[in-house]
């Protein structure tokens, strides 16, 4: 079976649109920092470039997690498999992923964060996939919102090909 990648949004579209996203967030943390946590490995694109639109000064650092799976989910712990560096206590904290599907890991991630009494902790998504949400959690800022299909490109993958497409596209099987 070979694939091929249909376009869903262009380069240009998501640029400008991470310039007001930028300019949205930049607003709202007025007189303050932010500390930028990017999911790896798909939020790496969007966070570099988001970062690239803030006014307001801002500190990088990354994490990669992952659920434990099925099996063991009532465990509810996220295993932490890239941790940050520093402490985040008192700061205001952005995560920054590329997609939000089930919301799964990501609520087990934002429960481990909010132990370590961060000031503030919001959440910024690229894409929002509203309709494969079981977990209830609040994204403070989104992208776009898009159908259920599974997309790359822009640091998302399939089978880790394809994050390094500059634009969006929805993988086509034929
Ligand atoms: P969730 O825990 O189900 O919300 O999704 C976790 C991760 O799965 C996301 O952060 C992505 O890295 C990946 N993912 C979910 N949907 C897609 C997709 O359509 N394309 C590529 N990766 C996806
Ligand atoms: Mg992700």
């Amino acid at each position: 079976m070979s694939e091929r990648i249909r376009e869903l949004i262009s380069e240009k579209d998501i640029a400008k649109r991470i310039v007001e996203l930028g300019a949205q967030i930049s607003a709202d943390y007025q007189g303050e920092s932010v500390f930028m946590l990017c999911v790896l490995k798909g939020g790496v694109y969007f966070t570099t470039e988001l970062s690239k639109r803030m006014s307001v000064p801002v500190s990088l650092d990354f994490m990669a997690v992952s659920s434990y799976g099925m099996e063991t989910e009532s465990s509810g712990v996220v295993k932490i498999i890239k941790d940050l560096d520093e402490s985040i206590e008192g700061k205001n904290v952005l995560v920054v992923e590329d997609i939000i599907d089930s919301g799964r890991t990501l609520s087990l991630l934002l429960e481990n964060l909010r132990q370590r009494k961060p000031k503030t902790l919001k959440l910024c998504t690229l894409l929002n996939k509203p309709a494969r949400r079981v977990t209830d959690i609040q994204v403070d800022y989104v992208g776009y919102e898009i159908p259920d299909e599974f997309v790359v490109g822009y640091g998302m993958d399939y089978a880790q090909k394809y994050r390094n497409l500059p634009y969006i596209g929805v993988v086509e099987f034929e």
